[in-house]
């Protein structure tokens, strides 16, 4: 019987899979490109599980967002109460508002590694430019996405932080005050911003954002992955593949990744729902408590300082004391990233076959961001640490700067033929 029925289903897929395919043809070459002839390089690591992490949270972003979006009121008047609403009375929205707020920390998380195992793997060097630079444009645009977010429970960080941040465009000369009312439309934050933050944050960039994943994704699968050694798949009959036309190190994404992929979306979630059910606001790192009172315009909080993910920029905006120049400082370090690929001179990819000193200062710069970042979500009143602040600031510049020179004199290890991963 179970026999029967298994067969009945497997016919009707057939069917619909061929009524499917004699309508839009198109469809199943895409599906062999991206899926089932998408040759990965077969010595993927754990740090190859984080580009499809942020597309498992982007998805729950959209989802959960959707769900809230159903119930909160873009207006001052109204935005806190909606949100306390959402928590209270809504069925589970106290469940969707955690797993989206929760989502926004972890999207972070899994973008910076994904970033930083960019960094080790030289996976932006030729022919991969393009990848790299479509990557920098979402993490811009997540940045923008992240910060409109924060801005709509309409608590105290998010009106001050709101402030804090489109003031910093009044730092630039003759046209700065007219550019900040613009933003805001109003003098201070108020319903005109949260309005058309809210029109931005729920449509306009998740809209540019899914393009450009898309646009990266694509670009990436017309290069090929690169991987840990950072060599090219071998293709063709040398490797100890049956089908000469096939690359001998490289495996096909589907079943072999989307089934390791699995289960490492299954521990993420794991670890998620912990944070969600146990500790939602992470002890103020991912929701902070300031944000749990309304936005009042005649009360600002001892302490403004934005969430997480910003703090390493606003580290820097902090210890510069020129405002104009700690904005430029600012945008200047994240404007840094998009040159990576042509600063480094470096004949080898990975890290694996790089000198000491590439991967001292590769460990450095790591460290330098995570204290920034440790800084930026400090009081900012502690002389000792503003000055810390510039030297970290400074290196931060410096090892981007330098990199041309450093990357072209380190020694290299001879790199293997092939994947250093064998069947
Ligand atoms: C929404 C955010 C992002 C998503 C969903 C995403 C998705 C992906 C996916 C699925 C891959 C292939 C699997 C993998 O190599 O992990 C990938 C590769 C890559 N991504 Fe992203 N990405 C995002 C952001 C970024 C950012 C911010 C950068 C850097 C600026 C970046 C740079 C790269 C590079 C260089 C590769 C090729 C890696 C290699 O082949 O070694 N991505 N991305």
């Amino acid at each position: 019987m179970a026999n029967v029925i298994t067969r009945t289903a497997a016919n009707t897929a057939n069917t619909v899979v061929d009524w499917v395919n004699e309508r839009a043809p198109g469809l199943a070459p895409m599906y062999r490109k991206h899926m089932s002839e998408y040759y990965a390089p077969k010595n993927f690591n754990i740090f190859y599980i984080f580009g499809v992490l942020s597309i498992v949270v982007l998805v729950n972003q959209i989802l959960t967002g959707i769900f809230l979006t159903m119930h909160y009121k873009p207006s001052a008047a109204e935005a806190f109460s909606s949100v306390e609403y959402i928590m209270r009375d809504v069925q589970y929205g106290w469940l969707i508002r955690y797993m989206h707020s929760t989502g926004a920390s972890l999207f972070f998380v899994a973008v910076y590694l994904h970033m930083f195992r960019g960094l080790m793997y030289g996976s932006y060097q030729k022919p991969r430019e393009l990848v790299w630079i479509l990557g920098m444009l979402i993490y811009l645009v997540l940045m923008a996405e992240a910060f409109l977010g924060y801005v709509l429970p309409w608590g105290q960080m998010s009106f001050w932080g709101a402030k804090v941040i489109i003031s910093l465009f009044g730092a630039f000369p003759v046209i700065g005050n007219g550019l900040t009312e613009w933003i805001m439309g109003d003098y201070l934050p108020g319903d005109a911003t949260l309005n058309r933050f809210f029109a931005l944050h729920v449509i306009a960039l998740p809209l540019v954002l899914l393009l450009l994943v898309v646009l990266h994704i694509g670009a990436l699968h017309e290069v090929g992955s690169n991987n840990p050694d950072g060599v090219e798949i071998k293709k063709g009959p040398k490797g100890n593949r049956w089908d000469a036309n096939k690359p001998a190190d490289g495996i096909p994404f589907h079943p072999y990744y989307t089934v390791k992929d699995t289960f490492y979306i299954g521990c993420f979630l794991i670890l998620a729902a912990f944070i969600i059910f146990f500790t939602p606001a992470l002890g103020g790192w991912f929701l902070e408590h300031d944000n749990f009172t309304e936005a009042n315009r005649l009360v600002t909080p001892s302490h403004i300082k934005p969430v997480w993910y910003y703090t390493p920029y606003y580290a820097m905006l902090r210890v510069v004391p020129d405002k104009l120049f700690g904005v430029l400082v600012m945008f200047g370090a994240i404007a840094i990233l998009f040159a990576v690929p042509w600063l480094d001179r470096a004949k080898v990819r990975s890290y694996r076959y790089r000198g000491l000193m590439s991967k001292v200062l590769l460990g450095l710069f790591a460290i330098t961001f995570v204290w920034l970042g440790k800084i930026g979500a400090g009081t900012g009143t502690d002389p000792v640490e503003t000055i810390i602040g510039r030297v970290l600031t400074f290196f931060y510049f410096a090892f981007f700067i330098t990199m041309p020179l450093w990357t072209k004199i380190d020694s290299t290890k001879p790199v293997p033929e092939r994947v250093t991963t064998h069947d």
